[in-house]
């Protein structure tokens, strides 16, 4: 399917940084949201209560964002890219593993963890130099810096969206890879692809509500999986298909 398809989009999680140790939300024992508590830490009301505490969390995930290194997995999904016309990565990682990576056209649903923006302007700014306020203030008008994610209960970037809405509804192949698709409307991608006549295949070690609609359930970690998937596909083909 990878040789022969016109378009594949890719959906990605936290499980595929999960071998470059950065951790998942939802897996038991190692995932974020099995420690913490989301309501505290990642909605906008947390942040009006306690801006310095969702600061440092955050500032905390940006430094393993910064120390981990992007995997065979991330890498395996750069390669596809340039192997294949017309792949979309879609992420909702914030880490930035894909870019490092080598990935060129990566959409980025939940935003950059690197980024910061206004709380309220809604404008990506950064800190002046010197300014060591928890958290830093906008340079502009004062207010907070806050990460540039998206919180629960907060829209989506709506380009972004649409982008991966356009290349659900357009694709042939739609590889969910990493991710417990619990979390709208992220989730409802794949069901878009299907309607429209998409294969799915799943990459997790684990089921997920997507693995009843899966064509493919590539059951395994995403750093052995994609590797192995991209060598099958391409690498043992003397056939030609794709060289
Ligand atoms: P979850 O923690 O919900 O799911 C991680 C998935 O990765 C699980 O299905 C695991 O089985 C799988 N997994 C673990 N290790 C893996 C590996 N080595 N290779 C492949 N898969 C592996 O994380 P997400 O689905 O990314 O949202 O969560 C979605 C959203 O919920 C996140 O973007 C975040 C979170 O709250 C926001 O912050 C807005």
């Amino acid at each position: 399917m990878l040789q022969d398809a016109r378009g594949v989009a890719v959906l990605t999680g936290s499980g595929i940084s999960a071998e470059s140790g950065v951790p998942t939300f939802r897996d038991a024992q190692t995932g974020l949201w099995s420690r913490y508590e989301p309501q505290e830490l990642a909605t906008p009301e947390a942040f009006a209560r306690d801006p310095r505490l969702v600061w440092e969390w955050y500032a905390w995930r940006r430094e393993l964002a910064k120390q981990a290194a992007p995997n065979p997995g991330h890498k395996a999904l750069a390669a596809l890219e340039a192997r294949v016309p017309g792949v979309v990565l879609i992420t909702q990682n914030v880490d930035g593993l894909h870019q490092r990576a080598g990935s060129q056209n990566v959409t980025e649903l939940h935003g950059n963890i690197m980024r910061s923006k206004c709380s309220v302007e809604d404008i990506v700014a950064e800190s002046r130099e010197g300014d060591t306020g928890v958290p830093p203030s906008c340079p502009n008008c004062g207010a907070f810096l806050r990460p540039d994610v998206v919180w629960f209960g907060e829209a989506l970037p709506v380009r972004a969206f649409e982008v991966a809405l356009e290349a659900a509804r357009g694709c042939d192949l739609f590889l969910s890879v990493g991710t417990s698709g619990l979390v709208q409307p992220a989730a409802s991608l794949a069901l878009d692809a299907l309607r429209n006549g998409a294969v799915i295949a799943e990459v997790n070690p684990n089921e997920t509500p997507l693995s009843r609609y899966a064509e493919y359930l590539l059951q395994g970690r995403a750093g052995e999986v994609l590797p192995a998937l991209m060598e099958a596909a391409f690498e043992r083909d003397p056939g030609g298909h794709g060289g």
